[in-house]
């Protein structure tokens, strides 16, 4: 078995999809209030306006394609067998990007689930008709299966990526703040167990002092550099 190649994803590497990141230059929490659009609280208080706010973004998303890291992550996948993606991403462009082995830590925005019956399927509706949208199987409110602030992450998902992060020997960090907790501790985790930190990112962050490579530059050019160091 070749050696564990783990990748971990955020916002930052579908900024060139045109996918707008949550933090820095023309980050949504410079615009937008979290606690207002991504809290269960927030929901519960107004899920025609949290819905149009994801029905903005899925509309952005539906529009983008995978940009040259994504493609460039799903060819070395290809390549390399033991090389697993987690990403904290929900717009579901590395899968369009061809890659098989993704954990998706904070969910998926074409994925909802009905507050009532807690049926959980894909909704590719864009815009949507409705607003809130209700569930096909029961009529009851639909929320997006995303992870909200407050909100614990999925339990397989997290596992897994603690697991992997655990054992890799290699891992590449691109286009995350770092500050979102626990996806930000992994890097730290795979450090204390022995493997190597890299860091593509055009900014400086929490992760950058226990990398031993810092690339400081945006995702595609960055994972060129990193594919000749391979
Ligand atoms: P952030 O928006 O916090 O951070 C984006 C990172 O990408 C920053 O460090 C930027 O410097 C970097 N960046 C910007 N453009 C880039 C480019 N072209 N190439 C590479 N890097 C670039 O995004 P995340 O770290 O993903 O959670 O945020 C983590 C979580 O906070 C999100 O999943 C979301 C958010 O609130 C929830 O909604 C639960």
């Amino acid at each position: 078995m070749k050696e564990l190649i783990l990748v971990l994803t955020g916002a930052g590497i579908s900024a060139e999809s045109g996918v707008p990141t949550f933090r820095g230059e023309g980050g949504l929490w410079k615009q937008f209030k979290p606690e207002e659009l991504a809290t269960p609280q927030a929901f519960f208080k107004n899920p025609k306006l949290v819905w149009e706010w994801y029905d903005w973004r899925r509309q952005i998303i539906s529009k983008a394609e995978p940009n040259e890291a994504h493609l460039l992550l799903a060819e070395l996948e290809r390549r390399l067998e033991n090389f697993f993606i987690i990403t904290q991403n929900v717009d579901g462009l590395h899968q369009k990007a061809g890659s098989k082995k993704v954990i998706e830590l904070h969910g998926n925005i074409w994925r909802v689930k009905c507050t009532n019956c807690k049926e959980e399927y894909e909704l590719y509706e864009v815009p949507l008709k409705e607003i809130p949208p209700k569930c096909k199987y029961c009529g009851g409110l639909l929320r997006p299966a995303v992870v909200w602030f407050g909100e614990s992450l999925p339990e397989k998902a997290l596992s897994e990526s603690f697991a992997l992060a655990k054992n890799c020997k290699l891992f590449l960090v691109i286009g995350t703040s770092g500050v979102v907790y626990p996806a930000g501790y992994l890097p730290f985790l795979a450090k204390q167990h022995g493997a190597k930190i890299v860091e593509i990112n055009p900014e400086s962050t929490p992760i950058s002092k226990i990398a031993d490579v810092v690339i400081r530059e945006k995702a595609s050019k960055g994972l060129r550099l990193f594919e000749k160091m391979l």
